[in-house]
């Protein structure tokens, strides 16, 4: 069943989703350790492509639109989509890790923040701000509220912080497919976009610059940059709408989401 173009799942589906969301966490959490300054993230990325085959699972990334890796790598002023390589982490580098695995033909779809070494008090701040954003759009879905709600939340807390939400990606719908729709779009008006109904599977996943929110897509066609060369920073969980609210598919087994760092 659909609902403006968007798949209303089972309540057996959810099973499928916590299992695929797990393993996508778990993978986030082992790579913890790895991160310090001097790790290429050819390195880290490599780790990541062992987890996955190590817990039975098969990377969404490898082969989606010709891209070769298991996760996307993103330092810094690297807004989205960092592809891995041998460029290595330097002392205060803040970075995303994305990764998402299929298991049994569900997609689990997360990423969050880390850093090399020792943390700036504004890229804490920057931290910080991202990772209550999304936790604010999350706290808003429930059956009834609207797309537009979830977006509006993000926004004004961001801008609340005098920064800056990224216009040019989005979440997504996903269950069985990697992006589906809707667009979950993290900036927005109360009351506009689609109804949440129970059973509706998505990401939401908001990019928070410190400058302005323009970015561009470097000639590799995959790395999305801040245009002002700002700091960027993104953390993101896939969700299931139920009855009352939502359930989160890739919360961290170690309680490691939002890890504390070192501080400078
Ligand atoms: N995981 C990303 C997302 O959140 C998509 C990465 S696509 C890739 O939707 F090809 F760049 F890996
Ligand atoms: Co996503
Ligand atoms: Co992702």
């Amino acid at each position: 069943m659909t609902r403006e173009g968007i798949r209303i799942h089972e309540a057996g589906d959810f099973e499928g989703m916590r299992r695929a969301g797990a393993i996508a966490a778990r993978i986030l959490d082992d790579v913890i350790p790895l991160v310090e300054p001097g790790i290429t993230t050819a390195e880290i990325d490599k780790f990541i492509e062992a987890k996955v085959t190590e817990y039975g699972t098969t990377s969404a990334t490898i082969g989606y639109k010709g891209y070769q890796h298991a996760s996307c790598i993103s330092i810094n002023h690297v807004v989205c989509h960092g592809i891995p390589g041998d460029k290595k982490l330097k002392d205060g580098d803040i970075l995303n890790i994305d990764v998402t695995v299929i298991l049994d033909g569900w997609f689990g779809d997360s990423s969050r923040m880390y850093v090399a070494g020792k943390l700036s008090r504004k890229s804490e701040r920057l931290i910080q701000v991202t990772h209550d954003a999304l936790m604010i759009g999350i706290e808003t879905v429930k059956p009834g509220k609207t797309f537009g709600d979830i977006g509006h939340a993000i926004q004004s807390f961001v801008e609340g912080h005098r920064m800056s939400v990224v216009r040019d990606f989005c979440g997504h719908g996903l269950g069985r497919v990697f992006h589906a729709p809707p667009n979950v779009l993290h900036y927005g008006r109360p009351g506009t976009g689609a109804v949440l109904e129970e059973g509706m599977f998505f990401t939401i996943e908001p990019m928070v610059n410190l400058g302005r929110p323009e970015t561009k897509t470097l000639s590799d066609d995959w790395t999305a940059v801040t245009r002002d060369k700002s700091l960027s920073a993104q953390f993101e969980h896939s969700i299931g709408v139920t009855a009352d609210g939502c359930e989160i598919f890739t919360l961290s087994p170690g309680g490691l989401f939002h890890p504390t760092y070192p501080q400078d």
